[in-house]
């Protein structure tokens, strides 16, 4: 039985003394949980998160990182950096990143080796655009990105990597995949898995959905087959909500 992964993007918001008070607030509603539970907080809250989330269940991540350990690469942070002052999580090759800052399933895959190296879990987005959907070619794609950030690595790195399956149109839009075609998605990057690593190795992957999930829709998404997990954006800015996410049966 695969843990649920329950992870909030909180994306470019919340200052600082915001993300203390989240953390605060959010700390005892998910304290029964038995979800994994993590944030990945803008560079500037990681500290403050860190500190506050100390001796809770709450996880801290980042929601980008370079592939190189160091270097000459004006305002970029590394995973060497992240895993210094205790980051456990990193997302990679989000949709926003891949759209207005180059990042190509080449730098993905770099990250999630560097991420590895560096005993960060990877939290790797996939998805696709409405046009890709509406001809047809959304599996093609998903399927195409899973295997290019996957390739090289080990059969236990691709077992402890996290796939976020995120359809681009569902993305702050209020439109939500249906419980079957975002199960469907998920289900089929997973086969990709057992094409190249094998079942065994597929059966571990963690499989989330993210895309205007909330505590209205969340109960039917993460009772899927496929589904383990959620990665929230706006849903994820208010204690309540997320935790409402974190703890719906
Ligand atoms: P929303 O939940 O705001 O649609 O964002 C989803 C997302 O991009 C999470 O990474």
């Amino acid at each position: 039985m695969r843990k649920k992964v329950i992870a909030g993007n909180w994306k470019m918001n919340m200052l600082p003394n915001e993300a203390i008070s989240m953390i605060t607030e959010l700390t005892p509603l998910v304290k029964d949980t038995e979800n994994e539970v993590v944030l990945c907080v803008p560079y500037t809250d990681l500290f403050y998160s860190l500190l506050t989330a100390q001796g809770t269940n709450i996880k801290i991540g980042a929601q980008n990182m370079h592939y190189e350990e160091k270097g000459a690469y004006t305002g970029e942070v590394s995973g060497k950096m992240l895993k210094s002052i205790g980051v456990e999580y990193v997302i990679i090759g989000h949709s926003e990143r891949r759209q207005y800052f180059n990042e190509t399933d080449e730098t993905v895959n770099k990250k999630i080796k560097t991420a590895f190296e560096n005993n960060l879990k990877p939290i790797v987005c996939v998805g696709e655009t409405l046009e890709e959907r509406e001809a047809g070619k959304a599996f093609e794609i998903i399927e195409n990105q899973t295997q290019k950030a996957l390739n090289g690595l080990t059969e236990e790195q691709v077992a402890n990597t996290i796939i976020a399956y995120e359809p681009i149109w569902a993305i702050g839009t209020g439109k939500t995949a249906t419980s079957n075609d975002a199960n469907e998605a998920c289900k089929k990057i997973r086969e990709k898995i057992v094409e190249i690593y094998g079942q065994n190795v597929a059966e571990r992957v963690i499989i989330q959905y993210g895309g205007s999930m909330k505590p209205e829709n969340a109960k039917e998404l993460l009772s899927m087959s496929d589904i383990d997990g959620g990665l929230i954006g706006g849903a994820s800015l208010k204690a309540e909500s997320f935790a409402n996410i974190v703890n719906c049966k």
